[in-house]
């Protein structure tokens, strides 16, 4: 005989006169003058179970069930008596009577209850197998699981190879610091964890194998944040004899499908593209949330010979901004909201925050108010108004400063103020964002950096036009963004030794040292590359956008703390000396260099 018959959650009205044996968590235990009821839970939901005094035995162990409990119960389902019904649960319109109860373990009181609000993060994931027994937690992974199945449905049927690569492994390069692991058979050596299965997946493309794609773990030492882990789970893919339209082409439709298979939701068809250059001028960012109907509008032109010096010297500097951000309605803000977000963009490197109220858009410069009014002439009021299309009612916010300052802060600004005014349209906007730059310049501006990884190919095949302008060159690059999240990014990455020798050369990386870290790679380019590209998504942060979750943190199951550290196991932990011999590992004393 099998240990239960149904699940808790799927008993209804054609069960009634059954015969049924369930197994679950005590819920709630209720006792109503002289019956005692227990609410008993699976994963597929809640199922009310009714002890009668009449049965004393069963009676009497149902009065030692406390919360968490966990039992096996047998009994017949009946209908429950008119007027208690509860039409929240899909099994409320029956009981089940009780006629025998075995405790199968017994639970101490919780440190925290499953309806609690506000239980903080570290008790959260010290705790974190009570945490997964709330059903909104249980329901978002298990929508993860649905997630993966489609995609991995999709990419079957695509003819795509799911295939492993390994976790103890050399440093990738993808901008982040690596996780290393100490060998023990190799003194002094160390093996780095993945950042990425990129060069492998490569590698894979270059053993003939043409469709690759892995669900996996990556690990990143990185600052951590709402949209960060240090190890984070990609949906890698890679594919042979495919240009970027087409992969793109192929990406969207798998992601159509995810959204119309698992939420019944219908994304765009195409997706709409934008070039990295549209992006940044228009939204200040590389992942647009196009749910915010705000943009920014370049003002610097205007702003040349103004007597404001704050506004006309980055108007004149090639490497600086001056842009305008209409805020709809936005005249109804107050001195103190406006120096709060005066503030907001000073944590973005902006030094003020010029606005414009429009009071009535009709009356020209009476119509008016702002601190900086008097510094513009009529005509660049008029043409500030013409481009912003403000309206009676509107305020128009202006930042001025290096190009990287303005973007940061209005960019920032635009998607706080469409959530503090409640600007965000509903559902879901991706886009693909194009055409990025090959490089950009260091933080210190002394040498260029891959803007996405050094094997992205660039958009010329001309190794020496690359050489002569790097800063002007566009690479095969495409991010997938939804909801200005950035959700995937990939390439058609370079084939031929001679543009990956050169590239390496740009990016300051002398011939040895790039036979050091890449001769592997360097190598295996030579003896027959196809042409190839891939993608990677980021699992979590799609399945948090899916679930509507604010960090991925609460759509993995054992998740880390910002501080990278783990609260259930405790990890991480200092190791004994033993092993550290074994490792030939010295520690370096706490205060010495
Ligand atoms: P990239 O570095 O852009 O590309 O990573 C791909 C996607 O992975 C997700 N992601 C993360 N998610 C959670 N925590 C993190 N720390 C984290 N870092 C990245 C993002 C990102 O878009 N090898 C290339 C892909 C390729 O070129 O095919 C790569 O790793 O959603
Ligand atoms: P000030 O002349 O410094 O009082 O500045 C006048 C207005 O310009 C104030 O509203 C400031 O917030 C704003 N402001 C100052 N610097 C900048 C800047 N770099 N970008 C945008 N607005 C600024």
């Amino acid at each position: 005989m099998s240990m239960r018959t149904h699940p808790c959650g799927t008993l209804n009205a054609a069960h009634i006169g059954q015969r049924v044996t369930l197994c679950g968590w005590a819920n709630r235990r209720r006792d109503h003058g002289g019956v005692i009821f227990v609410d008993l839970r699976d994963r597929e939901g809640i199922a009310q179970t009714v002890f009668d005094p009449a049965n004393a035995d069963t009676f009497h162990l149902a009065e030692r069930v406390r919360n968490e409990y966990v039992l096996r119960v047998t009994g017949q389902v009946r209908r429950r008596p008119g007027g208690t019904e509860n039409a929240n649960l899909p099994s409320g319109e029956v009981e089940v009577l009780c006629e025998q109860l075995e405790i199968l373990n017994g639970a101490q009181p919780l440190p925290f209850q499953l309806d609690e609000d506000g239980v903080g993060e570290e008790t959260r994931l010290r705790f974190r197998y009570i945490d997964l027994r709330r059903p909104e937690m249980a329901t978002r992974l298990r929508l993860r699981a649905r997630i993966t199945r489609q995609l991995r449905e999709f990419l079957d049927a695509h003819g795509f190879l799911d295939m492993e690569t390994p976790c103890l492994t050399k440093a990738t390069p993808e901008g982040a610091r690596d996780y290393l692991v100490p060998s023990r058979t190799h003194s002094g050596s160390f093996f780095a964890l993945p950042q990425s299965p990129q060069l492998f997946k490569q590698l894979l493309m270059m053993s003939g194998f043409e469709r690759y794609y892995q669900f996996a773990r990556c690990f990143r030492d990185e600052d951590l944040r709402a949209d960060r882990q240090p190890e984070f789970t990609q949906l890698d893919i890679e594919t042979s004899f495919m240009d970027e339209n087409e992969i793109m082409t192929l990406m969207e439709q798998m992601m159509r499908e995810l959204f119309a298979k698992t939420l019944e939701v219908a994304l765009p068809n195409p997706f709409p593209r934008m070039s990295h250059f549209d992006a940044m001028r228009r939204y200040g960012v590389d992942k647009p949330d196009l749910r915010v109907p705000m943009e920014l509008v370049d003002v610097g032109d205007l702003m040349r010979d103004v007597e404001f010096k704050v506004f006309a010297a980055p108007a004149s500097d090639s490497r600086g901004r001056v842009a305008a951000l209409n805020v709809p309605g936005g005249g109804a803000l107050t001195r103190k909201e406006i120096d709060d977000y005066t503030q907001f963009v000073a944590a973005h490197g902006a030094k003020g925050l010029a606005y414009i109220k429009v009071n009535d858009a009709a009356l020209g410069r009476e119509g008016l108010q702002s601190p900086i009014l008097k510094f513009l002439p009529d005509e660049v009021i008029a043409e500030i108004m013409r481009r912003t299309r403000a309206q009676t009612g509107d305020l128009i916010f202006f930042g001025a400063d290096s190009a990287k300052v303005v973007n940061d802060s209005l960019g920032a600004l635009r998607v706080k103020l469409g959530h503090d005014r409640g600007l965000i349209e509903h559902g879901f906007r991706p886009l693909w964002v194009t055409d990025f730059p090959l490089f950009e310049r260091s933080d210190d501006d002394q040498r260029w950096q891959a803007l996405h990884h050094p094997f992205t190919a660039p958009k010329t095949d001309d190794v020496a036009a690359l050489e002569q302008n790097p800063g002007a060159c566009l690479s095969r690059a495409y991010d997938m963004v939804l909801n200005g999240t950035e959700l995937g990014g990939g390439s058609v990455r370079i084939h031929k030794p001679e543009m990956q020798s050169a590239v390496f050369k740009l990016l300051g990386i002398g011939a040895e040292e790039a036979g050091e870290k890449f001769g592997f790679l360097l190598e295996a380019l030579k003896y027959g590359a196809p042409p190839h590209g891939g993608i990677a998504f980021g699992l979590d942060r799609l399945v948090m956008l899916m679930t509507g979750s604010q960090s991925i943190r609460e759509v993995i199951a054992f998740p880390k703390t910002q501080t990278a550290a783990c609260p259930l196991t405790g990890a991480p932990t200092p190791t004994g000396e033993a092993q550290l011999r074994e490792l030939h590992i010295r520690l370096r004393q706490p205060g010495k260099a």
